[in-house]
């Protein structure tokens, strides 16, 4: 599975891209926000450190403003990707930037039949929010499962992203239903390293060969 972070800090970026860990970055304007730089400039950087898609999102609702920023955003760099809304005009646009070459991620999907509308015109990438639904007390990860199945069912090539992940039981469980990709945010990123048996067993192995050496 791809695993993209979920974050504009170009130090976790450049840290976890430099260990070979880093397929992608997806980012929103609330990651632009929080890391506190211009949205242009962060991109450029981003894309600079990491080869693979970086999706930028903006805010227009209506076809004609999505394709516009679409052909601007895709113009900072080869491997932006383009973040549009799960809605009518989203996938308008959807079409119209597939028919120009430029990749898409249709976010905010929260159903099945969203995302299969999305595949169907033509998204590179689908993001089921997994997070907001377990916020509501729905299964997120059960919309992941579905919309796999429908992909595979019907032999859609769009990627599933597994977002709004929230801790590395989300990453586990796209990876053990064959989602495509799952994008983490960095303060779920270094849990995936931990567990408590590698610390103490460490501690052990070095007090072991310790000991041994007095001998
Ligand atoms: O990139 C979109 C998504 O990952 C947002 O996550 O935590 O704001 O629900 P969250």
């Amino acid at each position: 599975m791809k695993i993209f972070l979920d974050t504009a800090d170009v130090e976790k970026i450049g840290k976890y891209a430099a260990m070979g860990l880093v397929d992608g970055i997806t980012t929103n304007p609330t990651i632009i926000l929080k890391s506190g730089r211009r949205q242009e400039e962060a991109i450029k950087e981003i894309c600079k450190l990491v080869d693979g898609p970086v999706s930028v999102e903006g805010v227009e609702e209506k076809e004609a403003g999505m394709v516009k920023d679409g052909v601007k955003f895709s113009s900072w760099a080869k491997n932006v990707v383009v973040k549009l809304p799960m809605t009518e005009e989203g996938l308008k646009a959807v079409r119209a930037l597939s028919k120009k070459g430029i990749r898409t991620n249709v976010t905010l999907v929260f159903s099945p039949t969203q995302a299969l509308l999305a595949a169907k015109a033509g998204a590179t990438y689908v993001s089921p929010f997994v997070g907001r639904l377990d916020d509501v007390a729905d299964d997120g990860m059960e919309l992941v499962r579905k919309i796999r199945e429908i992909f595979v069912n019907y032999g859609y090539k769009t990627q599933i992203i597994a977002a709004s992940v929230r801790s590395p039981l989300h990453v586990a469980q796209s990876a053990l239903c064959g989602c495509d990709i799952a994008t983490v945010p960095p303060d779920v990123m270094e849990k995936m390293f931990c567990h408590g048996f590698t610390d103490a067993g460490i501690r052990k192995f070095k007090e072991d060969y310790e000991a041994a050496g007095k001998r």
